[in-house]
């Protein structure tokens, strides 16, 4: 694995791997990922489809080619979005990772799925009025880390990174990360000589 890959996964990586087996996916499940393009949700959409679920995943238009391509189903955020999962999912759907807020939670219940299977680690509205789960990254150590290094070194997950910045730029890290847009993870590279060792 590269040092940028390794940088970056730690606390992403740690979220997905708990929150998805906090949930026990199955092939039986139908799961949504709001939020499937960011750092951690494009790292938990894969991982609920390691588990064997058809996963569906929230994102813009712009990036549904990117999920289409890591077998996941892209379905647009915004107005409507209720509708648009009842279509893609007319049997339902199982159980729900919110990794960015913005309504999926309220959308899923809307769409009768059980509190209790929906996760979120953005929308501390819905944790503090449902029986929602909030399972995240201090739920998971290093072991769950070294399993999901192997799978990124298998080639089974894929980090897309979306920037790269050196430590004097970090400002203009943070302003990316902060425009909600970024698709995978923003990396900041801390001595550019250890970039050579990603070669
Ligand atoms: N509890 C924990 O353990 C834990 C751990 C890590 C992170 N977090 C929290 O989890 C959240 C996500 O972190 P992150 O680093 O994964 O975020 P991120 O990478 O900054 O998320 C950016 C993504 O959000 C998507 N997005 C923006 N608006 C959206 C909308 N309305 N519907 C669906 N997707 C939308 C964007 O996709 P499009 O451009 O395609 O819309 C973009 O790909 C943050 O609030 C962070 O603080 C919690």
């Amino acid at each position: 694995m590269s040092l940028t890959i390794a940088g970056v996964l730690n606390v992403a990586g740690r979220t997905a791997v708990a929150s998805v087996r906090s949930q026990q996916v199955t092939a039986r499940d139908v799961v949504l990922v709001g939020g499937a393009a960011g750092g951690v949700g494009i790292l938990t959409a894969q991982l609920a489809r390691i588990g064997g679920a058809r996963v569906l995943g929230t994102a813009s238009t712009a990036n549904h080619p990117l999920l289409r391509r890591l077998g996941v189903e892209p379905i647009a955020h915004g107005p409507g979005l209720v509708d648009r999962l009842r279509a893609a999912a007319p049997d339902g759907i199982s159980a729900v990772f919110d990794t960015v807020g913005h309504g999926t939670v309220d959308a899923a219940l809307r769409l009768g799925v059980m509190a209790h299977r929906i996760n979120t680690i953005a929308d501390y509205d819905a944790l503090a009025t449902h029986a929602v789960r909030g399972v995240g990254g201090a739920d998971a150590g290093t072991a769950e880390l070294a399993e999901l290094a192997d799978l990124i070194v298998r080639g089974d997950v894929e980090v897309p990174i979306d920037s790269r910045y050196p430590l004097e730029r970090v400002r203009d890290a943070y302003a990316r990360s902060v425009t909600g847009r970024a698709v995978g993870k923003i990396v900041v590279i801390a001595d550019e000589s250890s970039a050579d060792l990603d070669a």
